[in-house]
């Protein structure tokens, strides 16, 4: 009885929420469909990092909006990031939202969805308009925060999971919302994400990603004399029995110990691939960005990976038009990433956020130069992972199948250092075989299944 419509935006934590919001969805009988139109109940789980990821979740409201004229027994539920960063004024800035929960609440999706079904299903359209005699518009609920990992989740492939080891960041670099979103720090118990991780790898998990804003504090603010940092995490995962790889993101370059680099080094399951965002390559900007490391210590760190892992990839975030970046400044930028070599990188146009120190300091760039300097961003950035790909061709790579290539008759799958391979051979989703590569591009891979 019933069907909904779900579209998650932002991050991988996003991801791994969506998946629990799905479960919930699906536990009261609900069946996704693909069009909005065809829907009961609407479900977005946004984002809010940048302006450009308000307006994702801008570009689907007049969609919900007509929908939900034509029909107001219809649910609109918004989870994520940006009711949690508007607070009351997301409810009045969006009248026909029934419920709005932050990423911290979402333990309270079944209950109020569940109230909102029954009412539905007991009076039909009438009692369902949004009038006294139904349930009040929800949001923002004053019992505390709650760890989405706790619920049950309903997974995209039945041999990868996401499972968060930490939530929230207590960061806060000076242009990010995240803190002001997510909450503090807070780390789960080492026994709580071992248990998980055993009982996804004897549910048929191969391969489990580690979630963390900044995962290589994991522990830090755990209250114990025996206190476990992040590489005795990696330690303790690697050893459940069974499990193929073991991938963690994202890691912050102020908090990537010797520890944690011989662990990804020396453990087996630990796939060779940093996510480790620089954000900027000069020492004034990245002091102004409150990031706590400087440009010497984030190549040494990028040296010292290289050096103890042959085969690593790093992968990187950058920030162009950060306020008061200089030409010159940016310049030291577009050198870093000369020096470090990345494997891919992620880069944005700087957006000021609300509330953040960064807004509020003199010296915001002109958009016009800050979307020149993203440009000349994304032409080095490219150019060295073309190169990087391409030194690959050749050569035989491990790779995760995880289903259909967009091209008909190919399957695509992922490499250890995190690499996408859209392949020719036969092989099921969820093995991993080993496979020539045959040519690159600057984001993907083509390979031959060469053995199993
Ligand atoms: N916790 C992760 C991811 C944070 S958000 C980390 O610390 O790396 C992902 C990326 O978005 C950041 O790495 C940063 O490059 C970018 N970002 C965050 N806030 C931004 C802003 N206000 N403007 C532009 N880019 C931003
Ligand atoms: Fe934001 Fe910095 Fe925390 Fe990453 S580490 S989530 S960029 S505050
Ligand atoms: Fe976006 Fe929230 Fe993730 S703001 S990047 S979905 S933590």
């Amino acid at each position: 009885m019933g069907t909904y419509y779900l579209r998650s935006f932002g991050c991988q934590m996003n991801d791994h929420d969506a998946e629990r919001i799905r479960a919930v969805l699906e536990a009261e009988g609900l069946r996704m469909v693909e069009r909005p139109d065809d829907a009961d109940v609407l479900v977005y789980n946004t984002c809010t990092v940048r302006k450009s990821a308000d307006e994702r979740f801008a570009g689907h409201v007049s969609a919900a909006t007509r929908l939900k004229r034509e029909r107001p027994d219809r649910l609109v539920i918004v989870c994520g990031c940006l009711p949690q960063a508007e607070g009351e004024t997301f409810l009045a800035r969006f009248p026909y939202v029934d419920v709005a929960l932050g990423p911290q609440n979402l333990h309270h999706l079944a209950g109020e969805l569940r109230k909102r079904l029954a009412c539905r299903r007991a009076g039909g359209e009438e009692a369902a308009t949004m009038g006294d005699e139904t349930p009040d518009r929800a949001g923002f609920f004053a019992d505390g925060p709650h760890l989405s990992a706790d619920l049950p989740a309903c997974r995209e492939r039945p041999f990868q999971a996401w499972v968060q080891v930490m939530s929230g960041c207590t960061n806060f670099c000076s242009y990010c919302i995240v803190p002001y979103v997510r909450g503090p720090e807070r780390s789960r118990t080492l026994t709580d994400i071992v248990a998980d991780v055993s009982a996804l790898v004897a549910d048929g998990v191969r391969e489990v990603t580690l979630l963390g804003q900044n995962v290589n504090a994991y522990g830090g603010d755990l209250d114990s004399a025996l206190r476990p940092d992040f590489a005795q995490l990696l330690r303790a995962v690697d050893a459940v029995p069974g499990l193929a790889r073991t991938r963690f993101m994202t890691s912050h370059p102020k908090d990537l110990s010797d520890e944690m680099i011989a662990a990804i080094a020396e453990l087996p399951s630990v796939c060779e691939h940093v996510h480790l965002p620089a954000q900027a390559g000069s020492d004034r900007v990245l002091k102004a960005m409150n990031r706590g490391y400087t440009v010497r210590e984030y190549l040494d760190r990028v040296a010292a990976l290289r050096t103890a892992i042959p085969d690593v990839s790093i992968t990187t975030d950058l920030i162009a038009g950060f306020p008061g970046e200089t030409d010159d400044d940016f310049a030291q930028t577009l050198d870093l990433v000369r020096a470090a070599g990345f494997d891919a990188a992620f880069t944005f146009v700087y957006s000021p956020r609300e509330g953040t120190a960064a807004a509020a300091l003199p010296n915001q760039i002109d958009d016009s130069v800050k979307r020149d300097r993203v440009q000349r961003l994304v032409t080095l950035t490219q150019t060295q992972a073309r190169e990087r790909r391409q030194a690959l061709v050749g050569r035989a790579y491990d790779v995760l199948v995880e289903g259909a290539a967009r091209q008909p008759g190919r399957l695509r799958g992922r490499t250890r250092q995190g690499v996408t391979v859209n392949l020719n051979g036969q092989a099921r989703p969820g093995t991993i075989v080993s496979v020539q590569i045959t040519s690159a591009t600057s984001t993907t891979l083509q390979g031959q299944v060469v053995g199993g």
